[in-house]
């Protein structure tokens, strides 16, 4: 057998298909686009659903790609058998209403025969039951041994996914023993205890299910085959597990000497070894494709991927963190495949650091409770962790519910998960969006969605900004139309157009349509599912049909603005990696008319230098009236050529390289000036974070920029006004009254302390002696109830054996606050007896405790009248 090694077996296929006149497409990111029904890629197909649905044209009728996978459904099995992974790679090719059963059969023959030179002994085929079609082909156009093909139910050889494309497929098995299978029956069992794999499915899609058993044939008849890359190199290499291929066995080898232990010799420590090598893949790509850990979607599946991984390094007894050297190893392997993994290294490396310590942290505290539930438990004899306390792991300690899950079913117990997801909804204020799966792209189906695949819409507004065009699509509410009358507002579809559809951050162009007989407002231009231009019309006058010649205008000044500020995104992109590094990567953008805003990876917040440093090498490059200009090349020379940036439209032959001198090179389909002087001024208005590793800069350029400095300028202008003094002057003149203020503060102080012993002793010095209580009834001047009581204590405090009664004015009324210390109480003395008194006088009531009652009077005038009662009230009082 030739191409062992895995790397190989990849290229090998993809050349097949290239010299079968496929298409070679790079994998697909992970994160899968405009499809709500996946968190992550699980198949080869997924990323080209729309190419089966027709909702797009597809570059080419064939295609060939190798896709990274990964799937979680049976993650409780990672580790335990041996072929089970979360990544994969996928090897496929694909016809989109081109070749079907006649071609595929016997090139998927030549394949594994010719070309990987598979013993034909050991293959077998299954196909469908009624399928003598695929029956026909396979033995008339290949030389499978006839008595290896069965036919199967639906279960085993139809092949569908929820709602949408399907149907019957054809599966290539390889018989790992020397048994001899010639039953159906006897086929499935030796499948079922793994004698025999299954490592090539190929789908005849020809069918649109519903999802409840209703199939329509859809209008073209397509192929969508896949193949495990690593479960064909475990054929190849004759191993018996995915662990022990090249790729996969390098990842093993590194963890067992970083755990210094050796593979094959204990159970419990395999399972640990190969869950890190398989998720340690996973965790790696999912970086790679800008996915980061997080408590939703697929940031949790990442955290829990990567926490799993770590507990298992530590139960292995590695003592630091060491997921982040080990992805080394899966880069190393990978890099020519992925070249997006080697490029952001740095990044994942420091991503994987970042969590794993995090998690490392918490990992023996969160051990350490958990062994204490099970000591619980077991004493109890109870079997049923609850809710909250498996929530307390998470929230506290990070353990993902399926961690704790994993340990407790070591123990032989369980986790109450309703009353966890209780606990978990009770503390979640966060809104989540549930996922919605309403069509097989999982997105609300829109009558715009539905546009013809056929019908073709240009953008051809690089070089114009007014171009004739004829109305091939209306849509009027829910339905297509035939016409559009005045007081519409429509959805306007046109086979060219000036006007560029919000796309990659940039908004859409807005203008205006018109005839003749007919005027309307672009309000908006966007791009339905299928990628068609959709314009958003405001019908002004007049009347439209399908057919009609118009002109379409770009809203000039609105889309030079627009140009502007993408120009100074790019400007801004190079700077930032400048400035903090080559591990700052594009994550999202906003470019519109009046403003710009660009996400990027980066840990930590910029400091005021690194700001300023960012805007003045975005000045400089403005400044440097530099020629902007745009080459369409091939996506590898733009690769060569040092070019940046998200790149979307890959299945294009050819790229735009957007380029301003040397300095910045990135590809985009956006519009941009063509020179970068006309940006005229660059201000960044803000710096913050919007998630663990992203931050995000918003930014004004020229007119706007401009405005933002006037507006400052004139802040200036107020403040020196205030002050009486020049610009030059402000500085110093702001120093010196911050020293003055400084002074005066002191001396605030000082005075306030001078006055209040002053006040004291004045107080003081009216004691009486009645019956043996020194007692002191006095007014303050224009002091609150709380001045009042402090001062009350204080005198109270400094004179032994005494009754104080403080009164005030305050705001027309008064307000009364009474003390005794505890050997005038002892002697007679009653603050509650005596304020009750007092303050009947004062045209109030109030009473309280012997030592200190407080009340209040509407009676200020009578003050100097309750004084002088209020030594007789004593007498009274007293023993
Ligand atoms: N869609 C099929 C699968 O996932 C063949 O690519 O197995």
């Amino acid at each position: 057998m030739k191409f062992t090694k895995t790397n190989d077996l990849r290229e090998a296929y993809l050349k097949f298909f290239e010299g079968k006149e496929h298409l070679r497409l790079e994998s697909f990111s992970l994160v899968p686009k405009n499809d709500k029904s996946l968190l992550l890629v699980n198949a080869g197909m997924a990323p080209l659903k729309p190419y089966f649905t027709g909702l797009q044209q597809p570059p080419r009728k064939r295609i060939t790609t190798c896709q990274k996978c990964v799937r979680t459904g049976d993650i409780e099995n990672v580790g335990i058998t041996s072929r089970h992974g979360t990544f994969f790679e996928m090897l496929g090719n694909f016809s989109f209403g081109d070749y079907f059963k006649k071609e595929i059969i016997p090139w998927a023959w030549e394949f594994i025969t010719d070309v990987l030179e598979l013993p034909k002994d050991k293959l077998y085929v299954t196909i469908y039951l009624d399928d003598d079609e695929a029956y026909e082909y396979w033995t008339t156009l290949t030389d499978v041994d006839k008595t290896h093909i069965f036919r199967l139910g639906k279960e085993e050889n139809f092949w569908e996914h929820g709602a949408g494309p399907c149907g019957p497929c054809t599966e290539i098995h390889f018989n790992r023993t020397s048994e001899i299978v010639t039953t159906a029956e006897e086929f499935l069992n030796a499948a079922d205890e793994d004698k025999i794999i299954e490592f090539w499915n190929l789908v005849f899609t020809q069918f649109d299910g519903d999802g409840k058993g209703n199939y329509e044939k859809l209008a073209t008849t397509n192929i969508d085959t896949g193949m495990g890359l690593e479960r064909l190199a475990t054929i190849m290499q004759e191993k018996n597990s995915i662990f022990e291929i090249d790729t996969l066995e390098n990842i093993l080898n590194e963890a067992s000497n970083l755990a210094k232990v050796k593979y094959g010799e204990a159970h419990k420590i395999d399972i640990s070894l190969r869950l890190i090598t398989d998720h340690i893949r996973s965790i790696t790509f999912m970086i790679s494709d800008d996915v980061m850990p997080s408590n939703e979607g697929r940031g949790y599946v990442l955290r829990r991927l990567l926490r799993r991984a770590a507990r298992h390094g530590k139960t292995l007894g590695i003592k630091d963190a060491f997921l982040c050297n080990l992805c080394d190893i899966v880069i190393r392997d990978s890099k020519d495949a992925y070249p997006e993994i080697e490029a952001k290294k740095e990044y994942i490396k420091k991503v994987i650091k970042i969590e794993e310590d995090k998690f490392r942290e918490t990992l023996d505290s969160g051990i350490e409770i958990l062994n204490g539930f099970v000591a619980e438990l077991k004493e109890n004899n109870k079997k049923v962790l609850k809710g909250a306390d498996g929530f307390k792991l998470y929230d506290t300690f990070g353990f993902p519910m399926e961690l704790t899950k994993e340990i407790l079913e070591d123990e032989g117990l369980s986790l109450d998960e309703d009353a966890f997801h209780e606990e978990m909804k009770i503390q979640r204020d966060r809104a989540r969006s549930a996922r919605k799966t309403s069509n097989y792209m999982g997105a609300d189906v829109n009558i715009s969605d539905a546009i013809a695949a056929d019908v073709e819409t240009v953008f051809d507004g690089y070089d114009n900004d007014t171009l004739s065009a004829e109305i091939k699509v209306l849509i009027e509410g829910d339905d297509f139309a035939e016409t559009i009358t005045e007081g519409n507002k429509a959805i306007v579809v046109t086979d060219v157009t000036p006007l560029y559809a919000e796309m990659g951050g940039q908004i859409g162009d807005t203008g205006i349509i018109f005839n003749d007989s007919f005027k309307g407002n672009v309000c908006d231009t966007k791009k339905n599912i299928g990628g068609k231009i959709i314009h958003f019309v405001e019908v002004l006058s007049g009347e439209l049909k399908v057919g009609d010649k118009v002109t379409l205008e770009v809203d000039r000044t609105r889309r030079e603005s627009i140009k502007k500020n993408h120009t100074a995104t790019h400007l801004l992109d190079r700077a930032l990696v400048e400035v903090l590094g080559s591990h700052v990567h594009q994550a999202g953008s906003y470019v519109s008319n009046e403003r710009l805003r660009f996400d990027f990876s980066h840990f930590e917040g910029l400091t005021e230098e690194e700001i300023t440093r960012v805007e003045d090498l975005v000045n400089e490059a403005i400044t440097s009236v530099t020629p902007v200009i745009t080459d369409v090349m091939d996506l590898q020379e733009a690769k060569n050529s040092g070019a940046i940036g998200i790149f979307d439209d890959k299945y294009s032959d050819k790229v735009r390289v957007v380029k301003a001198g040397e300095y910045s090179k990135e590809l985009c389909g956006g519009t941009h000036i063509d020179n970068t002087g006309k940006i005229g001024l660059f201000k960044i208005i803000s710096e913050s974070g919007i998630a663990a590793g992203t931050r995000r800069i918003e930014a004004v350029i020229g007119k706007e920029a401009y405005k933002l400095v006037n507006e400052k300028k004139d802040l200036l202008k107020e403040i020196t006004g205030k002050f009486k003094c020049s610009e030059k002057e402000l500085l110093n003149k702001l120093e010196q009254q911050v020293k003055e203020l400084k002074e005066k503060d002191k001396e605030i102080v000082a005075l306030k302390s001078k006055f209040a012993s002053m006040g004291l002793d004045d107080i003081v010095a009216c004691a009486k002696s009645i019956k043996d209580i020194n007692v002191i009834a006095y007014e303050l001047k224009d002091v609150d109830s709380d001045a009042l009581r402090d001062v009350c204590e204080k005198v109270r405090d400094k004179v032994e054996n005494s009754m104080v009664l403080l009164m005030s004015e305050n705001a027309g009324k008064v307000i009364i606050c009474a003390m005794a210390t505890k050997d005038a109480v002892a002697k007679g003395a009653h603050c509650g007896k005596l304020i009750k008194e007092v303050s009947t006088i004062l045209g109030g009531g109030g009473g309280g405790r012997p030592d200190m009652a407080q009340a209040g009077g509407k009676l200020p005038g009578k003050i100097q009248e309750a004084i002088n009662e209020s030594y007789k009230i004593v007498e009274t009082l007293a023993k």
